[in-house]
C-alpha cells in the first residue's frame, strides 16, 4: 500500500442523476424498486451499467453465471487487482440505493481518481455481482457464493424459481452461457476487495457520524420449515383434533422471535419472511404452511444455538399437534472478519477527506462476506435516512453518499499504489 495524496473530482449531480436513472428501471412503479435477477428489468439494468463502464474506458467481463468485471487497468497489470463494487438487483417493493450505491458509487470513485489524473499500480476491478438477494432462487449472494467456491456448480445447478424454472435454463434465456465451474475465482485474483454500503441501520445517522469502517459483517442463516396438517371445512370440522398448519406455523413463529430474544445480545435476530399458507381460502383450514425463516449474529455459535432451539420447537410443536414437518437448512454462512490493512487504509483515507467514521459491524449480508473466501475484504458505510432499508423510502442524501466515494476513491487510491 502507498501513500497518495490524491484528491478525487467527484461530479455527484452525474452520480446522483445515474442512480436516479438507474432507480427507474424496475419492475413496479417508481418510486418502487424492483429488479429480480434475470428478469427484463435486471438485463436492461446490467446493459445501462456496462454502457456507463464502457464510457469510462474500462474492460468488461462477464463470467457464466453474470457476475461482470469492468476492470482499469494499472500500470503492472500482472499484479492482482484491487476490487470494489456490489449488486444492482433489489428485493420487491425495494428503494434505489441497497447495492446500487456500491456499484455506481464505485464507478464514480474510479472517475473521481480518472479525472484527477491518478494511475493505479494494481489494476482497479469494479464488480457487479449477479442476484445478492435472495428472491428468485431463496438463496442470497448467488454470484459472490459462486465466486468463493461457497456454492458448487452442482448445487447451483439444483436451484429453482417459484415457477419451478431451474437456474440453468434461466441464465441461458438471459444470455449467460459457460461452465459454471469456471465462476470460483482463484485465491490471488483480487489483492484484496472493499464494498461501499449503506449502511441499512440508524447509527451512522442518528450518532451525526459521516462513515461506518466496517469490522465484522453477521452470520446469515436460512431454514425452510414446510408444515402438514389436515384440511377442512372451517365451519363443518370441531376444534377438537383439528390439525391447523397455520396455527402450528405461528407457534413456531413466536419460537423463533423468543429464541432470538433469549440470547439477551442485540446482535442476535430472528425473522420469519415468508409464510405461504395452502389452500388460502377464509373458509378452510390451512392444511399445508411453508415458512422461511432467516436468523443473524455476528457470532456464529450463537447463531447456530437460536437454530436449535428453533428445530427443537418444530419437533415440539409437530408432536404436540399431530403435525408433520420439514426441515430444509438453506444456508448457515460463518461470520466475516474484515482485513485490518483495509481498515486502516479506510480510516487513514476517511481522515485525509476530513470525515468522520467509526468502527462498525454490518447486520444485513453482503457478497463481501463470500469474497472473502478468497480475498481480504471490507466494506465502507454510508448513513441511511431513518436506518431504512429494503422499502421504497430507502434514501442516502447526495452529500453522505459523496462522502462515501471520496473516501473509497481515496482507499483505492491507497491499496492500488
Ligand atoms: C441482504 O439484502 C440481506 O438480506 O441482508
Ligand atoms: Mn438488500
Ligand atoms: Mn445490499
Amino acid at each position: 500500500m502507498g501513500t497518495v495524496s490524491v484528491q478525487p473530482q467527484l461530479d455527484i449531480d452525474r452520480l446522483t442523476a445515474e442512480l436516479a436513472a438507474l432507480a427507474g428501471i424496475s419492475e413496479a412503479e417508481p418510486p418502487v424498486v424492483t429488479r429480480v435477477v434475470f428478469t427484463e428489468a435486471d438485463l436492461r439494468a446490467r446493459a445501462y451499467v456496462r454502457g456507463l463502464c464502457a464510457d469510462a474506458g474500462l474492460t468488461l467481463q462477464v463470467d457464466a453465471i453474470g457476475n461482470m468485471f469492468a476492470r482499469w487497468e494499472g500500470t503492472e497489470p500482472e499484479l492482482a487487482s484491487i476490487g470494489t463494487g456490489s449488486h444492482i438487483d433489489a428485493i420487491p417493493n425495494a428503494g434505489s440505493y441497497d447495492g446500487t450505491v456500491g456499484v455506481l458509487g464505485g464507478l464514480e470513485a474510479i472517475r473521481a481518481l480518472q479525472r484527477a489524473g491518478f494511475r493505479p499500480r494494481r489494476s482497479i476491478e469494479l464488480v457487479i455481482f449477479t442476484a445478492e438477494e435472495p428472491t428468485r432462487f431463496g438463496i442470497g449472494c448467488l454470484g459472490s457464493r459462486m465466486m468463493g467456491h461457497v456454492l458448487t456448480p452442482k448445487a447451483a445447478l439444483a436451484l429453482r424459481d417459484k415457477q419451478d424454472h431451474g437456474l440453468e435454463e434461466l441464465r441461458a434465456a438471459a444470455g449467460f452461457a459457460g461452465a459454471l465451474e469456471s465462476v470460483a475465482v482463484e485465491r490471488g485474483r483480487f489483492n484484496q476487495f472493499v464494498e461501499l454500503h449503506i449502511e441499512q441501520g440508524p447509527l451512522l445517522e442518528q450518532e451525526g457520524i459521516d462513515l461506518g469502517l466496517v469490522t465484522h459483517i453477521a452470520a446469515p442463516a436460512s431454514l425452510r420449515i414446510q408444515i402438514e396438517g389436515e384440511g377442512g371445512h372451517a365451519g363443518g370440522k370441531l376444534m377438537p383434533g383439528r390439525k391447523d398448519a397455520l396455527a402450528a406455523a405461528a407457534e413456531l413463529i413466536l419460537a423463533l422471535e423468543a429464541a432470538a430474544k433469549s440470547t439477551g445480545a442485540i446482535d442476535t435476530v430472528g425473522t420469519v419472511g415468508v409464510c405461504e399458507v395452502f389452500p388460502g381460502a377464509v373458509n378452510s383450514i390451512p392444511s399445508r404452511v411453508r415458512l422461511e425463516t432467516d436468523i443473524r449474529d455476528i457470532d456464529g455459535a450463537r447463531r447456530d444455538r437460536v437454530l436449535a432451539s428453533l428445530h427443537e420447537a418444530c419437533g415440539e410443536v409437530a408432536a404436540r399437534r399431530g403435525v408433520t414437518m420439514t426441515t430444509e437448512l438453506v444456508n448457515a454462512d460463518p461470520p466475516t472478519t474484515c482485513d485490518e490493512a483495509i481498515l486502516t487504509a479506510m480510516a487513514a483515507s476517511a481522515a485525509d477527506a476530513g470525515r468522520s467514521s467509526k468502527r462498525m459491524v454490518a447486520r444485513a449480508y453482503h457478497d463481501s462476506s463470500f469474497v472473502a473466501c478468497i480475498a481480504p475484504v471490507a466494506m465502507l458505510f454510508i448513513p441511511c435516512r431513518g436506518g431504512v432499508s429494503h422499502r421504497p423510502d430507502e434514501y442516502a442524501s447526495p452529500e453522505w453518499i459523496a462522502a462515501g466515494v471520496d473516501v473509497l476513491a481515496r482507499t483505492l487510491a491507497r491499496l492500488a499504489s
